[in-house]
């Protein structure tokens, strides 16, 4: 069913969560062995943490950076990509700061929660991309001499307003939506797939567990995104 959609479709989005990663080695939030079970949002992932004690954010987020270093795409990845490269017109919207998708040659990614990879300066605001892991030194600086902070998305933060009006204006779009490995927990992702399914998407999701999407989704692929996705491909 989902093949047949997709031969027949002209604008395809995928929204992707930690999920899509996990089998390439990179930890998810929720769940047993989640990054949300053994430290706390509040004093890692917010401004205010930040601010009280940079070098202790600094230290998280380069020790994640150093860890999705050493992973590499999975076919989960490898099948998104090879989307991009079909007929239709397609989305790649992730809510992973890993930058996994594009080593697996998805372009553009659509970063809705920023990149492990980029910094900006609380200064000056450049942005920088810096791929060295670990970083030289802890708390990175700008070359104005203002401290650097990570380039993602904090509990508290606005999205990029960019990434977030593209998101829902090719989900208001899409023949098919699928949402894959994520919680759907988190808003504003989590109101794509329902803004696709209210404009006539099909919209379908890939995850080994339910969600609070599962109920209002028109199929829910029950699996691993590494095996699922491929399968969907080799069906085209
Ligand atoms: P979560 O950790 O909340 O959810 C991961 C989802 O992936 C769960 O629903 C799992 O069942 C599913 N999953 C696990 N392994 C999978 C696999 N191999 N294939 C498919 N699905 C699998 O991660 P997100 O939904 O991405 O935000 O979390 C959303 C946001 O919450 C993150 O972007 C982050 C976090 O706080 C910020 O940091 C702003």
């Amino acid at each position: 069913m989902v093949a047949e959609k997709l031969r027949g479709a002209r604008r395809v989005v995928a929204l992707t969560g930690a999920g899509v990663s996990a089998e390439s080695g990179v930890p998810t939030f929720r769940g047993a062995e989640g990054l949300w079970r053994k430290f706390r949002p509040e004093e890692l992932a917010t401004p205010q943490a930040f601010a009280r004690d940079p070098v202790l954010v600094w230290e998280w987020y380069d020790w994640r950076r150093q860890k999705v270093a050493a992973c590499s795409p999975n076919d989960g990845h490898r099948a998104l990509a090879e989307l991009g490269r079909r007929s239709f017109a397609f989305d790649l919207v992730t809510q992973n700061v890993d930058g996994i998708h594009r080593l697996a040659g998805s372009n553009p990614v659509w970063e809705l929660h920023g990149s492990l990879w980029n910094l900006r300066c609380t200064a000056c605001s450049r942005n920088r991309e810096d791929r060295r892991a670990p970083l030289p030194s802890i708390p990175p600086r700008c070359e104005c001499g203002g401290l650097e902070r990570p380039g993602v998305v904090w509990f508290g933060e606005s999205l990029p307003s960019n990434v977030l009006a593209h998101a829902f204006e090719v989900a208001g779009r899409a023949d098919v939506f699928l949402v894959v490995g994520t919680s759907a927990l988190v808003h504003p992702a989590a109101s794509l797939p329902e803004v696709a399914g209210e404009q006539g998407a099909l919209v379908v999701e890939v995850n080994p567990e339910l969600t609070p999407l599962s109920g209002l989704v028109d199929l829910r692929l029950a699996g691993l995104s590494a095996a699922i996705l491929p399968r969907i491909l080799d069906a085209l």
